[in-house]
């Protein structure tokens, strides 16, 4: 994939290069006309340009040009995919709080003595409606993961404690959220407070452009508490709407895509990737190929740790199988057969060590220039 440029991506799907340039521009890749797209940026640019970008065959000769082939994405199977929404907040404000509440409220009844430990996905739903929700781990990685593109978020929503009110964290995290583009809903946690005001908070936000509804502006506020449950019927009914404006769509039937959330190396399990699916709908004994690691999926466990076949559009499970664990943030891709899979992650592999290695010759070059 490293063998395409700018120049020749944008020709091939009909764009111009300073429309491609400035796409990557914004999530802060610069790169000119004449550059070699990565994999990864060749995945955004699919993504903004709604076309499939397929890497035909791995680069056994990095001299090979003509190895990619661009596809229309067929939307006649497009179905309505459930939203996926991230929790962010000051320190302490109750992020984890509230997704431990909400799960517990919203699991079937004697499911629930099943959650023993917090998790970093899981998806509910609210009057038949499907919502997945993923923890943050910091807004420094959800910056890092759109920086990527692979940020899976569809919805923010903005914690604030109603008795602490707008923290630096706060607008640390209003600041990324506007950047993400995806709609924001506050949500004004520990209401149960004696101390808690709803008013202060919805000033203070305001001062930073989050203007409330109800103050003329466009920012829902939702009263909620992490210890009593109250407003979170309020908080989904909220984000279902916001969901439905966005007119989430994806194909069940494609391809499967997920999203890396979290990864580790599981003793007697191997590598395990918690992963959200983006389209299509991945199952098990598929061959799947996540940045530099590749294998069959071996097995599935969903949100509550039940074995599955299969995970549908917007779910979240564990995924076993992998050769190693990839990084968060990376994508997980299915491939049409187990060669396919191992010749892109290892070429892939090869390319990430090329470049290291031309980076640290060029580091020894410019060291040594710097003695002579
Ligand atoms: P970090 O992950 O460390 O940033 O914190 P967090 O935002 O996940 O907050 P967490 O859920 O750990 O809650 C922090 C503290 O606030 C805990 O002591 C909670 O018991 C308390 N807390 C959370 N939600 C509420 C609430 O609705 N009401 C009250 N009274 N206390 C709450
Ligand atoms: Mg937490």
């Amino acid at each position: 994939p490293e063998d395409v440029r700018v120049y020749e991506f944008a020709e091939a799907c009909g764009k111009s290069p300073a429309e491609v340039i400035t796409v990557l521009f914004g999530l802060g890749m610069m790169v000119t006309k004449n550059d070699f797209l990565k994999q990864d940026e060749l995945e955004i640019l699919g993504e903004e340009f709604g076309i499939e970008v397929t890497v035909k065959d791995a680069l056994e000769d990095a001299n090979y040009v003509d190895d990619y082939e661009v596809e229309e994405v067929d939307d006649s199977n497009f179905v309505t995919r459930p939203p996926v929404v991230t929790i962010m907040g000051h320190v302490d404000h109750g992020k984890t709080s509230l997704l431990d509440k909400i799960r517990s409220s919203k699991v079937a009844k004697g499911e629930a003595g099943g959650i023993t430990q917090h998790i970093s996905a899981y998806t509910i739903e609210q009057n038949n409606q499907k919502i997945t929700f993923v923890d943050t781990p910091g807004h420094a990685a959800f910056s890092a993961m759109r920086a990527r593109g692979a940020d899976v978020t569809d919805i923010v929503i903005i914690v604030v404690a109603a008795d602490d009110g707008v923290m630096p964290q706060t607008e640390e995290v209003i600041s990324h959220a506007k950047a993400s583009g995806c709609p924001i809903i506050v949500a004004v946690n520990k209401m149960d407070k004696e101390t808690a005001n709803m008013d202060m908070v919805k000033a203070q936000m305001a001062e930073k452009e989050m203007t409330p509804v109800d103050w003329g502006g466009d920012i829902e506020f939702i009263g909620v508490s992490a210890h009593t449950g109250q407003g979170i019927d309020d908080l989904l009914e909220n984000i279902l709407l916001q969901a439905e404006i966005l007119e989430l769509q994806a194909d069940p039937d494609a391809k499967a895509k997920a999203t890396v959330v979290e990864s580790l190396l599981e003793k007697g399990r191997g590598p395990v990737a918690t992963v959200i699916v983006q389209n299509g709908t991945l199952r098990v004994g598929d061959n799947i190929v996540c940045d530099t690691t590749y294998g069959r999926v071996k097995a599935i466990t969903n949100d509550m740790g039940k074995p599955v076949k299969e995970l549908g559009l917007s779910e979240t499970g564990n995924v076993l199988g992998l050769n190693d664990v990839p990084v968060a943030g990376s994508f997980m891709v299915a491939q049409n057969s187990d060669k396919e899979a191992r010749e892109i992650a290892t070429t892939r592999a090869e390319h990430a060590r090329a470049k290291e290695l031309s980076k640290s010759t060029k580091v020894s070059l410019e060291e040594m220039s710097g003695l002579i």
